[in-house]
């Protein structure tokens, strides 16, 4: 298995670390003092790719499809990001979503480990479309 040298602190190196392997998920499996990100679970059977590619091509997946969608007009994509949040987000203690790209949420546990920080969410909703109206 590709593990981390230790010597190359760059951003690869970090990257292929956390997604080395699905072990390395497991908080008992680690790298003494490293905490590992704590991904909150999936709704739904499984996602639109496999995890492990998921995993490490995700953001090309979403890149190509949305220049799909906005430069071509293709609204039948597989790598929705309105997808993603779909599944991906999770509900509060009140039944409320919380911003998938809050703390602790599914997109932003990961990148705050990698150091990643993408602007997606200055456009895009983080939390669900919901067609239900607010009345009680
Ligand atoms: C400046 C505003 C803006 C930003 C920032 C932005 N988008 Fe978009 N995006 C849009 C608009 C407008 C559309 C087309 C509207 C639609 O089809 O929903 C779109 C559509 C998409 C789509 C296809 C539609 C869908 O539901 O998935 C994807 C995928 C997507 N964007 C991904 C991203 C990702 C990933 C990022 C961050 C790296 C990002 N966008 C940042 C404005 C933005
Ligand atoms: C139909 C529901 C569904 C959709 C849509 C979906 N996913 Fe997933 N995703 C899953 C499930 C189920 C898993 C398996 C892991 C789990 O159960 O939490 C998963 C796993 C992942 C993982 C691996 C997480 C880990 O534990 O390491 C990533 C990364 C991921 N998805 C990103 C995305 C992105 C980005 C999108 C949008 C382009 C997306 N997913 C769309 C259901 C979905
Ligand atoms: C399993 C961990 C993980 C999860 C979950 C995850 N990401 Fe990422 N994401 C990463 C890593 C690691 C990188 C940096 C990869 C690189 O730079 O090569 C990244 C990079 C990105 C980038 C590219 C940033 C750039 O600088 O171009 C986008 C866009 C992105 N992620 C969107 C998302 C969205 C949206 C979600 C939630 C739906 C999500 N990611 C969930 C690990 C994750």
């Amino acid at each position: 298995m590709a593990r981390i040298a230790g010597k190359r602190l760059c951003r690869v190196g970090i990257v292929s670390l956390i997604l080395g392997s699905a072990a390395l998920w497991a908080p008992v499996v680690g790298y003494g003092d490293v905490a590992k990100p704590n991904i909150p679970a999936a709704r739904g059977e499984q996602c639109v790719e496999p995890v492990e590619i998921m995993r490490r091509d995700h953001f090309d997946f979403m890149k190509h499809d949305r220049d799909k969608t906005v430069h071509d007009g293709v609204r039948t994509i597989k790598h929705s990001l309105a997808g993603c949040i779909d599944c991906h987000a999770t509900k509060n203690a009140s039944g409320q979503f919380v911003p998938i790209n809050a703390e602790g949420e599914f997109c932003q546990t990961c990148h705050t480990y990698a150091a990643v920080k993408i602007d997606c969410f200055t456009c895009h909703a983080a939390v669900p479309a919901t067609k239900v109206s607010q009345s009680p």
